[in-house]
């Protein structure tokens, strides 16, 4: 998935995946931080979260990898693992219109900093045209919130 924080990311995975389909940066900041937003248990997460993704794909697995999707480093190695398990490889784009992203961070116990959250909205609308490029089985387009729960298969792998 790729999206700013508010875009529904979560919502829209936790929706239509199981439990342990879903690889989270949050849960796992929460596993091996003091909680889901503990950025200073980044790097240990993310570790964690390559490994499981990696073991998942090695056995098949679906798997959906729930972070902002922003680095391109990180997404098209996901992409690449998933090639050599012979798993299908989509991106959903979650391009939230940036004022909802905004009201529904300005709504949560713990708001990402304003500048942070600019900083991603700039960040996703600029992808776009990069993850028609990266080589993905498909990309799904989400821009319309109210139809985001609709806007593409049940489980599109
Ligand atoms: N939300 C909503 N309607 C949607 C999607 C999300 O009302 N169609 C609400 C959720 O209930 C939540 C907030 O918007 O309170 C943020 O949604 P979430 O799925 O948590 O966003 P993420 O993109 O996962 O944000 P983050 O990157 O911070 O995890
Ligand atoms: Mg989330």
């Amino acid at each position: 998935m790729v999206g700013a924080s508010g875009s529904g990311k979560s919502t829209w995975a936790e929706a239509r995946y199981r439990r342990d389909e879903i690889v989270s940066s949050d849960a796992l900041r929460g596993v091996v931080g003091s909680g889901p937003h503990d950025l200073d248990a980044s790097a240990d997460a993310f570790d964690l979260l390559e490994r499981i993704v990696a073991a998942r794909l090695g056995r098949g697995l679906t798997t959906v990898v729930d972070t902002l999707g922003l680095d391109q480093e990180r997404r098209t190695a996901w992409l690449a693992a998933a090639r050599a398990a012979g798993l299908p490889a989509l991106v959903v784009h979650l391009d939230t219109p940036s004022d909802l992203c905004r009201e529904r961070n300005r709504g949560r116990d713990r708001p990402v900093p304003a500048q942070v959250l600019a900083g991603q909205l700039r960040k996703v609308a600029a992808v776009a045209t990069a993850l028609d490029l990266e080589g993905w089985d498909a990309v799904h387009r989400l821009s319309e919130p109210g139809r985001a729960a609709e806007g593409a298969p049940q489980r599109p792998v």
